[in-house]
């Protein structure tokens, strides 16, 4: 049994692993999320020549993955966490030393980077965690090129209010809540794809997870 001040400490490791636990998390989601992930991925498109934005990289452990998927891309990734920025580093320096890839740390908001950088931006499983949704949006839709693509992974609210540890500074979303936030940027919403595995959730117990990924197009 697991009491409240352990899942206080999970939902903190979660919102930004820190330390030897941050480390150990940092592995797990990669296998523990493998599905959410790969069907961020498969959503946004990669193509040839991209220039990719992630938000919230973990530990980086699907670089190798997200550069293989076509020619002559390139990878920024931005985390809070500096445990999982020195873990990306360190697991993908000769992608980095090859000028494939780069990893910053960022406030979690403002995105140190000129408008109409990146052809796509990704992220899966952080926007429990923004601290400033509508203004973090906005600026995605500035550094997107027009025509480029956001893809917004996440475990649906329903699901979500089934584990005991999401009291602990989590913001819980549905698909309509999230294109409700879009609303009025300069973002077009083109495609929802919902999914559900079975996964064992970060307290050890077999759940049905529910997950979406939300596409859209920059237009302006
Ligand atoms: C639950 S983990 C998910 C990691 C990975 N994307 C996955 O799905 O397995 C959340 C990650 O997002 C990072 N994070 C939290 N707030 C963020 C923000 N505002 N922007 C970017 N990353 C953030 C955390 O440091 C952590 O590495």
């Amino acid at each position: 049994m697991i009491n409240d001040d352990q899942l206080k400490t999970l939902a903190e490791q979660l919102r930004c692993p820190d330390g030897e636990g941050g480390v150990k998390l940092g592995n797990q989601m990669n296998i523990s999320n493998l599905s959410v992930i790969l069907n961020g991925i498969a959503n946004v498109h990669i193509r040839d020549h991209d220039h990719i934005l992630e938000l919230g990289y973990g530990n980086g452990g699907l670089l190798g993955y997200i550069l293989s998927l076509a020619d002559d891309i390139r990878y920024t990734g931005l985390e809070v966490s500096p445990t999982m920025h020195q873990e990306a580093i360190a697991l993908n320096q000769p992608y980095i030393d090859a000028g494939l890839a780069q990893y910053q740390l960022y406030d979690g908001t403002s995105l140190p980077f000129a408008p109409e950088t990146f052809d796509k931006v990704l992220t899966v499983n952080t926007i429990y965690f923004w601290q400033e949704p509508l203004l973090l949006l906005d600026n995605i839709g500035k550094v997107l090129k027009k025509g480029g693509y956001l893809c917004l992974t996440f475990c649906d609210k329903t699901f979500m209010q089934t584990l005991p540890f999401i009291e602990y500074g989590f913001q819980l979303y549905d698909a309509q809540t999230v294109k409700a936030l879009v609303r009025d940027l300069p973002l077009k919403f083109i495609r929802e794809d919902c999914k559900k595995d079975k996964s064992i959730s970060k307290i050890g117990t077999l759940v049905d997870r529910e997950f979406t990924s939300l596409v859209f197009e920059k237009i302006a």
